[in-house]
């Protein structure tokens, strides 16, 4: 399967950025052996959806919310980022399961909706520091996978660190390679076989110098960037390492 680079350019982009930043990607694109896809703030997905209209980019939303509408002031709903051009949505996110409070059981309705509504999620899991040197990484992503997940997902996971978010620290590779392995078993013990076709991304602190050496990890199936995505070399950069 072909490895996703998706970028979220989480809560950065006026208009005219966006674009321009949009643009370089969809002209670089072609050329690219992986599935390419940004994530812009929900302000900007129609002007950036209507650019890339025609190119092999794909455009996210960043979150959604349970309902299709209602009374949810500052809320978007998985129908309205599909009307303003996204096919896919980032969910789970660890910025909002510490910002907002979000846990496995809302994220997992948000799942719902958002397949309801046409879009491929994205669902991060992913553990604190304080738990990875507790030795509880694995006992804290499971719990997520089981939580987040409905028993008939069809997306994909982001396996994301939360102390490797910008940060610049990553776990080694081995540490990638035994958690994403440890996230392909659960996936197929949650999802039975449809577990195996399930990309499993990186996420935290991917950048041009570390993404050939991640990429290459077993199992890894792309990789969802933060920071690096809003230049548009480096995000280019990175997929070139696929
Ligand atoms: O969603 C992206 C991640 O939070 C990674 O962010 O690449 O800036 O570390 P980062």
């Amino acid at each position: 399967m072909r490895q996703l680079i998706a970028g979220n350019w989480k809560m950065n982009g006026l208009v005219a950025d966006s674009l321009s930043l949009a643009r370089a990607v969809a002209d670089a694109a072609p050329g690219l052996a992986c599935d390419l896809l940004v994530c812009p703030p929900a302000t900007v997905i129609r002007p950036v959806a209507e650019a890339l209209a025609g190119s092999v980019v794909a455009v996210g939303g960043q979150d959604c919310h349970t309902h299709a509408n209602g009374a949810h002031t500052g809320d978007v709903s998985a129908a309205m980022l599909r009307d303003a051009g996204a096919a896919w949505v980032i969910l789970g996110h660890s910025e909002r399961r510490t910002d907002h409070g979000e846990t496995d059981t809302l994220v997992r309705a948000k799942v719902a909706a958002a397949v309801g509504a046409g879009l491929t999620p994205i669902v991060c899991v992913g553990e604190l520091e304080a738990e990875r040197l507790a030795g509880r990484e694995q006992e804290v992503v499971g719990r997520q996978i089981r939580g987040s997940l409905p028993e008939d997902f069809a997306g994909v996971v982001a396996y994301e660190p939360v102390w490797a978010i910008g940060t610049g620290r990553t776990p080694t590779e081995a540490d990638v390679a035994a958690m994403h392995g440890f996230i392909r078993a659960e996936l197929v013990a949650h999802l039975g076989e449809r577990g195996q076709s399930v990309r499993i991304l990186y996420g935290g602190s991917v950048k041009p110098s570390n993404a050939a050496a991640l990429m290459a990890v077993p199992e890894v199936g792309g990789a969802l960037v933060g920071g690096a995505s809003l230049v548009a070399a480096d995000f280019l950069a990175i997929a070139r390492a696929t």
